[in-house]
């Protein structure tokens, strides 16, 4: 059965493809990746937006470097976000949002990384949408790709992988409920977003579902920035690891052979890549 899709369906406040082009609207709210941290990785699109903005409203993942880009006659809201402290509850960001629309303002809504990448973008733009409100999306680089490029890692190095994974290591009503079976394969990488305070859990669950206790794991913390951090461990260690080495977020864990797919080479030339803390 074929599928049929009408893009004249859309909801036209939204903009998709070619209208992402569009000019900054008087009340258009703008949901921006800001990208993990160095402030050379942002798209010319974000740059753009960032400076002609009216208000933004940014996450404590989002640089200093790329706030300093946000013009001086800007009004600038922090709205936080660490997993389990948010200066602002997430309700009250999508009502702020739409307030200052409704203003007419150009709002800047900057997020660390990709939007739609465990960002709550979707959230954001439902009730936005839902309020009449204008509203787009431009695409910031997800740490999953960054904290490995920096770090030396090819994410789907077609030796060792087939497939990558990025989940959540984050509680649900206190709970992880992941596919284990699905996701203990070593023919696939895993990567852990939020995941350094249920590791512990990650690696047993993985472990007991037959993924190998030597299975390769990289930690990358601060990517990107001057403090960008990269650990090796195993699965088995993965735990003492952690806490050994006092490892904080914003922390991306990476699990699976391609962890080490470039060791040999690195090994070689270290003016090329540096890796730290290499066990
Ligand atoms: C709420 S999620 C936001 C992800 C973001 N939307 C993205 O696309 O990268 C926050 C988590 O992303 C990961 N993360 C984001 N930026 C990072 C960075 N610069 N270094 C390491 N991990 C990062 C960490 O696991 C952190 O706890």
């Amino acid at each position: 059965m074929t599928m049929q899709i009408s893009v004249d369906k859309t909801n036209p406040l939204f903009a998709l493809g070619k209208n992402n082009k569009r000019a900054f609207f008087n009340g258009e709210v703008v949901l921006i990746g800001a990208g993990p941290g160095d402030v050379d990785l942002l798209t010319v699109r974000a740059y753009e937006l960032i400076k002609q903005a009216d208000v933004v409203i940014y996450d404590r993942l989002v640089s200093q470097d790329i706030m300093a880009l946000v013009s001086e006659h800007a009004e600038c809201i922090y709205v936080g976000k660490k997993s389990s402290d948010h200066a602002l509850p997430q309700d009250q960001i999508n009502s702020l949002l739409i307030e200052k629309a409704k203003q007419g303002k150009k709002v800047a809504r900057l997020k660390g990384g990709d939007p739609f990448i465990f960002g709550r973008g979707g959230e954001e733009i439902q009730d936005l949408l839902k309020s009449g409100v204008h509203c787009r999306v431009v695409p910031g680089i997800t740490a999953a790709s960054a904290c490995t490029s920096y770090s030396g890692i090819p994410l789907t190095h077609r030796d060792f992988v087939h497939g990558c994974t990025f989940i959540t290591g984050h509680f649900k009503n206190n709970e992880l409920d992941l596919p284990w079976k699905a996701l203990a394969r070593q023919d696939h990488t895993l990567v852990v977003y939020m995941g350094i305070k249920t590791a512990p859990l990650l690696a047993k669950s993985l472990i007991k579902n037959g993924l190998a206790p030597d299975t390769p794991v990289a930690l990358v913390s601060n990517g990107t920035s001057e403090e960008h951090t990269s650990y090796r461990t195993d699965l088995l260690h993965l735990e003492e690891f952690v806490k050994e080495n006092r490892i904080k977020p914003p922390t991306l864990i990476i699990i699976g052979r391609v962890v080490n797919a470039l060791a040999n080479e690195l090994r070689n030339n270290e003016a090329t890549f540096m890796v730290e803390h290499s066990c």
